[in-house]
């Protein structure tokens, strides 16, 4: 039998193994939310996060590679696809577990629902995080933040699948926190995170995530075909203001735009293919770099 048929008989039964539902040459640009990529090989969508750790020592004893996904919003999908084995979080249900202050929830689950999960229940200090698209997982991974609060401030832990280690832990101080970044491994797969709150109105915290939803309105470019702010801000200073500054915004490269909003992000506005999209990134760090003299650096992951 060829390779390629007996790899496609291996991962077929790999996933039915873990109850996965298999796609085979899935469409990434289906599972971003700019809506840009090529095919992957296979998708497993894993059902059960029981499942995760046999998934992953079976994978790769087969030596086969696998990258994870999450909600797909921080995520530029080559034109050519990728080469791996994907393996979606998107259709892990498991329902946030609360315990006093404290919620322990799987890092497929989407941080803006458990942000209001939390207000239902009376507890504070996510709510810096309605309106972003990604999943918890994420979140944690690039320390999402916004509107003056980090996932640092609230994570007090996380389980996750360390090659070589196994199923572990580690704390708050573990986990290497900084702006947009933490010191987990590229290999290490965060499984699950407890996360810290404070006890406050339901009311009062309802009241706060209208205002900063109403404020992402007004500041972002929401409902469209984006990958959220494109590059980190450089110290002390906002991407999207030195974009805007430089009259970048309404720069366009085929069907990528700079937003009109908010000039970090990039729309994709008529079916933009991701070499457009990396093309303009690219125009836009001359551009900053030429008249600047700063170095924008993207946060945006690419595959
Ligand atoms: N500004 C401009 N022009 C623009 C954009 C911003 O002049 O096109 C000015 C604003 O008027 C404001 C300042 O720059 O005075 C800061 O803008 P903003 O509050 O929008 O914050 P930001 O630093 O540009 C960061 C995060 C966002 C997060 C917001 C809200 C990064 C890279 N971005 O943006 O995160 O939502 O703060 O707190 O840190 C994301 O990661 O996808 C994201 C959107």
């Amino acid at each position: 039998m060829k390779r390629s048929l007996l790899k496609q008989k291996t991962v077929m039964q790999i996933g039915r193994d873990y109850h996965c539902e298999v796609l085979s040459q899935p469409l990434l640009a289906d599972y971003t939310s700019i809506g840009i990529g090529g095919k992957a090989p296979f998708m497993l969508l894993l059902k059960e996060m029981k499942s995760m750790e046999g998934l992953l020592n079976q994978l790769a004893g087969e030596n086969l590679p696998r990258r994870i996904l999450g909600r797909g919003t921080k995520l530029i999908v080559r034109d050519e696809g990728v080469k791996d084995i994907v393996i979606s979080l998107s259709k892990l249900p498991t329902a946030p577990r609360f315990s006093g202050n404290r919620v322990s929830v799987a890092s497929g689950y989407p941080i803006s629902r458990l942000v209001r999960e939390a207000a239902a229940k009376g507890l504070s200090g996510i709510e810096f995080a309605i309106g972003i698209p990604g999943s918890v997982g994420g979140a944690v991974r690039l320390n999402a933040s916004s509107f003056g609060g980090c996932m640092e401030e609230v994570v007090s832990e996380v389980t996750l699948f360390s090659p070589g280690k196994g199923v572990i832990k580690r704390k708050k101080s573990e986990i290497g926190f900084a702006y947009r970044s933490t010191s987990l491994g590229k290999d290490e797969v965060i499984l699950s995170a407890t996360i810290t709150l404070k006890p406050s109105s339901s009311w009062k915290i309802q009241k706060e995530i209208s205002y900063l939803q109403k404020l992402r309105r007004e500041r972002q470019p929401i409902g469209q075909k984006t990958a959220g702010c494109i590059f980190k801000n450089p110290p002390g200073i906002s991407a999207g203001h030195l974009i805007d500054a430089l009259g970048l915004k309404g720069l366009a490269f085929g069907g990528a735009v700079v937003s009109k909003k908010h000039g970090n992000f990039i729309i994709n506005r008529h079916s933009s293919t991701a070499k457009e999209v990396l093309a303009l990134i690219e125009l836009i760090k001359e551009k900053v770099y030429k008249a600047l003299r700063v170095e924008l650096e993207e946060e945006v992951i690419i595959w």
